[in-house]
């Protein structure tokens, strides 16, 4: 697998695909994907030999973005997480992360932190993500969701 800088463009179908449920017309464009400092990663289907599909299997974006639970700490905001449904628990969202978890470090970022669905916080916290704060349901999705946070 390489895991890999991408355009925003090239993390929108598994948006659609996996985020929006397919939902004809649902928006996959974040305003703050062209945020100075953002940036996103995919994991593609390549080998180190480079054999493989070359298809996207895992996408996420990493917004620079204050957290109110660490107030002056420099923060990024992982967000539009998702992983191809086949290739869904085969730990791409591990590599995923754990990969920008150490370029986060060298960077000098104290903080990642996301808003996860309640459905996706038992990999979060596998992650060492800890959940802050009360939930909430964002009402574009309906979908409940809690603030978690890793400490870099
Ligand atoms: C949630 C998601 C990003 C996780 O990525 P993944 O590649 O499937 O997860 P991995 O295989 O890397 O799993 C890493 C660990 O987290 C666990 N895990 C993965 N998804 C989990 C979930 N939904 N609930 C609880 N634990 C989960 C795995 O069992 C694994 O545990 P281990 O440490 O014992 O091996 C992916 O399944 C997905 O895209 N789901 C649908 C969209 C979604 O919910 N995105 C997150 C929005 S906030």
């Amino acid at each position: 697998m390489l895991v890999e800088d991408v355009e925003a463009e090239a993390t929108h179908d598994l948006r659609w695909r996996i985020l929006r449920n397919r939902r004809a017309g649902a928006p996959v464009v974040f305003p703050e994907d062209s945020r100075a400092g953002a940036f996103h990663i995919a994991v593609r289907d390549v080998d180190e030999t480079g054999t493989g599909s070359g298809a996207i299997l895992a996408v996420a974006s990493f917004i620079p973005e204050e957290i109110t639970y660490r107030p002056g700490r420099t923060a990024v905001h992982l967000r539009g997480m998702a992983v191809d449904g086949p290739s869904q628990q085969h730990g791409l969202g591990r590599l995923l992360v754990t990969t920008v978890l150490e370029r986060l470090r060298r960077d000098g970022v104290a903080v990642l932190w996301c808003n996860a669905r309640d459905s996706a916080i038992g990999f979060y916290s596998r992650l060492g993500f800890e959940v802050v704060g009360d939930g909430f349901v964002l009402p574009e999705s309906g979908v409940a969701h809690h603030v978690m946070l890793r400490d870099l």
